[in-house]
């Protein structure tokens, strides 16, 4: 029966359960199962409270006085600290029509750095070239052919702008532009060296690069 009047049955008494001493709830009766009013553990009831305590907390702080920002305004915040921290160093401007591959110890040194972590794959160990161009002959695709000449001025650009369908990807993003001009001027230290195993030449011949 599942509509016992339970104050019928216990004089206005509600019937208390004595092993739990929780409540049975009246009308839940089923094959003679009732439903008992079980207490919910306190730390289950601190936590709900808590959530609610956060929500208001939550809702007042960062939608109704604003006093903490949201996400997109976070970002917006970063973006600037980093806007200013540019501005604050800016990246050392490379004169490309006036470029000159560097010999400073140091610089030939950062390029090496940059060749191995990156170019080495595709270049080789000696720049005897793999997948990409040797570099120690003086052949070179990517000189200028209507002046017939070629310089490191050519050699940025192609890393600047890569030969996607080639393989060669840009690195524009990757490597400033000091870091490239380092690397390139590492690369020319290859010039007239013989490794083992070099890649036939590639391109047209030009003399020593400058
Ligand atoms: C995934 C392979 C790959 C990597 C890595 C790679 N290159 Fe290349 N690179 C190539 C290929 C392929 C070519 C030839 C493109 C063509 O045929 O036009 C090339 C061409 C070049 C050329 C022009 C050579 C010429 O004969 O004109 C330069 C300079 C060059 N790479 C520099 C670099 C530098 C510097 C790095 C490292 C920062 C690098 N490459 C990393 C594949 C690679």
């Amino acid at each position: 029966m599942s509509n016992i009047d339970e104050n019928k049955l216990h004089q206005g008494e509600p019937e208390i359960d004595e092993l739990t001493k929780d409540r049975y709830l009246g009308g839940h009766e089923y094959d003679g199962i009732r439903e008992l009013d079980n207490k919910l553990p306190r730390w289950w009831v601190y936590l709900f409270y808590a959530t609610i305590i956060f929500a208001i907390v939550y809702m007042l702080g960062y939608h109704v006085t604003k006093w903490w920002p949201l996400q997109e305004a976070e970002y917006a915040n970063e973006m600037s600290v980093v806007a200013d921290l540019k501005k604050a160093n800016p990246e050392p401007v490379v004169d490309i029509a006036n470029m000159v591959p560097l010999t400073a110890a140091a610089d030939l040194a950062a390029g090496e750095a940059t060749y191995k972590k990156i170019c080495i794959a595709c270049h080789g160990p000696q720049g005897q070239g793999l997948v990409g161009p040797n570099f120690t002959d003086e052949y070179w695709i990517h000189g200028d052919s209507t002046t017939n000449t070629i310089s490191i001025k050519n050699l940025y650009n192609v890393v600047i702008t890569g030969v996607i369908e080639k393989g060669m990807i840009p690195y524009k993003d990757q490597l400033s532009p000091t870091q490239i001009q380092q690397v390139l001027s590492f690369i020319l230290t290859f010039q007239g060296t013989n490794p083992p195993n070099p890649k036939a030449p590639q391109g047209v011949k030009y003399g020593k690069i400058s």
